[in-house]
């Protein structure tokens, strides 16, 4: 069974290459985002853990937390991460699990045996601080991730969190949101001081409420 959204995260504890990690504790009141990797040594995935650790500030200024799996050892894991950091220009700066008896990746069902009975796909996990997952989005081993669209996710999902709006097609960080439908025009008024325009009934624009 796969795993859906609003699905708690499942727990569990796991090596890292910054030590044991309880999942749910590692987390805290933070919100998390669990991606996996098919293998160390790698082209691809050797370019997406430089990216990923490139934008840790982007990262922490969202409260996030972010932790990489792959099903290799840890010991292969301490040599991968120099090369990551010989070729990518960036020290990883987050933990990577070892998941070398895929007890996680059979967990969130990273691996997927028609495309690969040992490498995991490119699974990401949104988790939010009640520990519920917001999004998953599976890339096959071929493609590398795109770590911006995962950033404008987490913004939106944000957004959504803390007020009544939806994030219209190709949405980004401060641009007009969308009212949500179960909000009457009465209580709009009330709930979006910038106003709303309404564009059909079903369609109304707000300005962003936290800018
Ligand atoms: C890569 O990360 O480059 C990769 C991993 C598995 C299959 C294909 C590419």
């Amino acid at each position: 069974m796969s795993i859906q959204l609003g699905d708690t995260a499942p727990d569990f504890v796991q090596d890292s290459t910054e030590g044991k990690i309880q999942f749910h504790e590692w987390i805290g009141a933070s919100w998390a985002v669990l991606f996996s990797h098919p293998k160390n040594y790698t082209p691809v995935c050797t370019t997406e853990l430089g990216a990923v650790a490139k934008l840790k500030k982007e990262f922490d200024k969202r409260h996030v937390k972010v932790i990489g799996l792959s099903v290799d050892p840890l010991t292969s894991h301490e040599g991968w991460l120099k090369d990551i950091e010989e070729t990518q220009g960036a020290k990883l700066n987050f933990p990577l699990l070892a998941d070398a008896d895929k007890k996680v990746s059979s967990l969130y069902g990273m691996i997927h045996p028609n495309a690969s009975d040992t490498f995991t796909v490119r699974s990401v996990f949104i988790i939010g601080p009640d520990k519920k997952v917001k999004l998953t989005i599976t890339y096959p081993a071929s493609t590398g991730r795109n770590f911006d669209e995962v950033l404008r996710v987490i913004d939106s999902l944000q957004l959504a969190a803390e007020f009544k709006v939806a994030t219209p097609v190709n949405w980004r960080d401060g641009q007009d949101c969308i009212v949500l439908p179960s909000i009457s025009n009465d209580e709009a008024k009330k709930l979006f001081p910038k106003g709303f325009t309404e564009v059909k009934p079903y369609l109304r624009t707000t300005p962003q409420p936290n800018r």
